[in-house]
């Protein structure tokens, strides 16, 4: 048999209909928000994601499906592509691409699957799906504003209280700028210098790299030298610090809690100042439900102008699994189950079908080979509300009986009526 491929899964109803509640759910809440949906193709030249999420990353140094390409001639080397890890790079690209700051559309939003070649677990798969946002633009219209940061993080809070998902917590740091990094890496590699012999692998490659990387590491022995390096928030320069103060005041103000984590550096490169991750108490080990921050140079890193922004992405299938609601609860259930009993019955059947689903009904459409028992057993198993009969007597008589399968009772009504009182719902 073959079967679905290591870390990827199918989707099946009755799940799929929390899908897509939180889908239609954050698709209202970007509306209000005047956030214009983006779709961006699943793979792209590899070093998008190399210039943009960084070479020393474990998302691009570990994680990423990429191969070669075939080139036109055989002798052609092609070009290496990759399949998307992740959509904010994706974005900015297309944001350059197509000159998007001449249109104005600078705040997009995106729903589609990303791929990761990590370890799977519970809560964390090959392929996902991110629901995400951007905010862009050239810094004359307010892009760099801590507005922008504050709208898009209370934005996540009230889609999350929106989908009832409680119990939610909001990590907040600032990771500084262009003018401060540098700074920081020479006091975080001066105080890596005389214990980075004790550390793993990877973190000596970084120490030496890319030392803001070493904040990534997830082996346990490397945790007590990693609790004693220096804090970013000891080398923001002023304008980050007021930045940062300005994003808070604008939280509080509005009624979004967080706490401050000044060791949150997020796992890609083009990040700067604000940062933040939602976890959710629910989702073990996995708990980041989503995370993003600003990226002011990242536009410039790949060639385009000026456009500093901000932005997030939710991990759906970790939102879906923190959802209170139940799939049951959620699942669309047939208003009505049309019977056709009794042979010659189903032409009539079809039309009555085609007829309630016109005024927006539900309708299961059953078989005439079904005796009314069996109809009525498929309908009830199907959670139906209402069974409608179509039978010779009823067709002759315009007299259709209409059973409420949850009260049992039945009533003969004319076709005009039937709609109506199918959508009474008694
Ligand atoms: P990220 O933190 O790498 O950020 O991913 C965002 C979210 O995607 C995570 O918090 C998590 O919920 C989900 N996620 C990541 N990897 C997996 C996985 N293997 N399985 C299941 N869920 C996963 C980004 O991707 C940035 N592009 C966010 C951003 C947008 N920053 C600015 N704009």
């Amino acid at each position: 048999m073959i079967k679905a491929v290591r870390g990827t899964r199918d989707l099946l109803p009755p799940e799929t209909a929390l899908w897509d509640f939180v889908e239609a759910e954050a698709r209202y809440i970007f509306r209000a928000y005047n956030f214009h949906e983006i779709r961006t193709p699943i793979f792209e030249e590899t070093q998008l994601f190399a210039r943009s999420v960084g070479e020393e990353t474990d998302i691009v140094s570990k994680e990423m499906f990429t191969w070669q390409d075939r080139g036109r001639a055989q002798s052609d080397q092609g070009q290496s592509l990759t399949l998307r890890p992740e959509n904010t790079a994706g974005v900015v690209r297309a944001y350059i691409e197509h000159q998007l700051w001449k249109r104005g559309l600078n705040k997009l939003f995106y729903i589609g699957p990303q791929f990761r070649r990590e370890r799977p677990q519970k809560g964390r798969y090959r392929q996902f799906y991110q629901i995400g946002a951007e905010a862009l633009g050239p810094p004359s219209a307010g892009s760099e504003s801590p507005t922008r940061d504050a709208e898009v993080i209370e934005l996540l809070a009230s889609l999350l209280e929106r989908i009832g998902v409680a119990g939610w917590a909001l990590e907040l740091n600032s990771v500084g700028c262009a003018k401060d990094r540098p700074l920081f890496n020479e006091a975080l590699r001066k105080a890596l210098a005389p214990v980075v012999i004790k550390m793993c692998a990877d973190c000596q490659r970084r120490a030496a790299t890319n030392p803001l990387r070493v904040f990534d590491c997830k082996v346990p022995q490397d945790q007590p030298i990693i609790a004693q390096l220096p804090r970013i928030s000891d080398f923001l320069d002023a304008d980050c610090r007021v930045h940062f103060q300005q994003v808070e005041e604008i939280l509080t103000a509005v009624g979004v809690p967080f706490t401050v984590n000044d060791r949150l550096v997020r796992g890609l490169d083009y990040y700067t100042r604000t940062a933040f991750e939602f976890t959710h108490t629910a989702l073990g080990a996995q708990n980041a439900i989503l995370g993003g921050g600003r990226y002011d140079g990242l536009s410039e890193a790949l060639g385009g102008p000026s456009a500093p922004g901000i932005g997030f992405a939710i991990g759906e299938d970790r939102l879906v699994m923190s959802l209170s609601a139940s799939a049951d609860e959620v699942m669309p259930k047939p208003d009505v189950y049309v019977a056709p009993i009794g042979a010659g019955m189903d032409r009539e059947a079809a039309r009555l079908a085609r007829e309630l689903r016109r005024d927006a009904l539900v309708v299961e459409l059953g078989d005439e080979t079904f005796r009314l028992k069996k109809s009525l057993s498929t309908a009830s198993k199907l959670e139906a509300k209402f069974l409608l009969i179509v039978g010779e007597d009823e067709v002759k008589a315009e007299a259709f009986a209409l059973k409420n399968l949850g009260t049992g009772e039945q009533v003969a009504l004319a076709r005009n009526e039937l709609a109506k009182k199918i959508q009474s719902g008694t």
